[in-house]
């Protein structure tokens, strides 16, 4: 309870020492009634600065740029990107929004180890990540102009944080392991019920006039056997939390699991990191009970891999 309190004052603090234009705004938090008994349960989050006080010098439009290639960059970094995805399709919100992997909840956390890659990442690294695997594209060499905008519009974004404190709401929700093993028939169903709507019912989500409305889940447009979401427990975390749109938190957890599995159980571009063989990228790549690479489901081997552009 203590703790928690703690970080209600420090977030109260930090809000308004950055937040220069409206000094009064410390006064309503002073006149809420009994703090003690009415203190939320769970930690404050940060709120990031709306979009709206991007500054409009220099620096501001190198944040305007990242955040433009994080919506889109099919459109603003097209060289480095192999689907029909964006950034914001798993980083909700133009990566603004806690419990998904928001950019905020990232940028005071690096440098850090990574055992995926067996070094030290700096965020540029880390950003560089995402373009191999979720974007099934190639990595912006560093200093590249696209990752000096990406990397701009983060800090700005994280401005006013503690550096090395992993926030609340950083990355995505970890689940408590399901109560019975994830399964591909149940999670099918699920998906018939609560995905298929939007994503399509094979999964290849919705295009209109070029753009990705709804992103498709597997198959030659989605992220590749290298990226996060490939992990089912990764996969089960977003989806809890963010699945279906707007109706985050609705899905009970076996359900989060069970619909991951059924959408991890399913073919997508190889993994750039293949050394051509299937047992031997397992070992080297996804020795973990959460890659279904290399394993047989629903009487499919997985890992063959599908052509990512024709
Ligand atoms: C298919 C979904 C997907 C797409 C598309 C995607 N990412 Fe990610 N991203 C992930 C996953 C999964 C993680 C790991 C989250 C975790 O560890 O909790 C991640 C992690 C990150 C992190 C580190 C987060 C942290 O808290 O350490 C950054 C930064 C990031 N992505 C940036 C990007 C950028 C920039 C793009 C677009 C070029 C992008 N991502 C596209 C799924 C995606
Ligand atoms: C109302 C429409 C809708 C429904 C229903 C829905 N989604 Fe989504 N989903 C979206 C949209 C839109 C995005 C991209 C969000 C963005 O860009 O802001 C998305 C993103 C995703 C992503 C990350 C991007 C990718 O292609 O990998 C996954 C995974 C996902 N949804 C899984 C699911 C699952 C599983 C369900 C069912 C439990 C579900 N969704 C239900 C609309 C929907």
């Amino acid at each position: 309870m203590k703790a928690a309190c703690l970080s209600l004052i420090v977030a109260a603090l930090a809000l308004s020492a950055c937040n220069h234009s409206a000094p009064q705004a410390v006064a309503p938090v002073a006149k809420t009634p009994a703090p003690a008994a009415s203190a939320p349960k769970k930690a404050a989050l940060f709120v990031p600065p709306p979009e709206s006080a991007i500054p409009s010098d220099d620096f501001g439009k190198q944040v305007a740029l990242g955040r433009q290639i994080f919506i889109d960059p099919g459109r603003y970094a097209k060289a480095y990107v192999g689907n029909a995805l964006s950034c914001e399709n798993c980083h909700l919100d133009a990566g603004r929004l806690a419990h998904s992997a928001p950019l905020w909840g990232a940028y005071p956390m690096y440098p850090a180890y990574r055992s995926k890659t067996h070094d030290v990442s700096t965020f540029a690294a880390r950003l560089q990540g995402c373009f191999n695997y979720s974007m099934n594209g190639k990595a912006p060499p560093q200093g590249d102009a696209v990752l000096v905008a990406l990397e701009s519009y983060a800090y700005w974004m994280s401005k006013g944080e503690p550096i090395g404190v992993a926030p609340p709401g950083h990355g995505y929700p970890k689940l408590p392991k399901p109560a019975i093993a994830p399964d591909y028939t149940r999670g099918e169903a699920v998906f018939k019920r609560d995905c298929a709507l939007c994503h399509g019912d094979d999964g290849q989500g919705q295009q209109a006039a070029g753009r990705t409305v709804f992103p498709p889940l597997w198959g030659t447009q989605s992220f590749n056997w290298g990226a996060g979401m490939e992990q089912v427990n990764n996969a089960a975390g977003f989806i809890k939390a963010n699945m279906p749109l707007g109706r985050g938190n609705t899905l009970s957890d076996q359900d989060a699991w069970d619909v991951a599995y059924f959408m991890d159980a399913h073919e997508r571009p190889q993994d750039p990191r293949y050394t051509g063989s299937i047992p031997a990228t397992r070992a080297a790549f996804h020795d973990t009970p959460e890659s279904l690479y290399g394993a047989t489901v629903n009487g499919q081997l997985l890992g063959r891999g599908v052509a990512a552009r024709p």
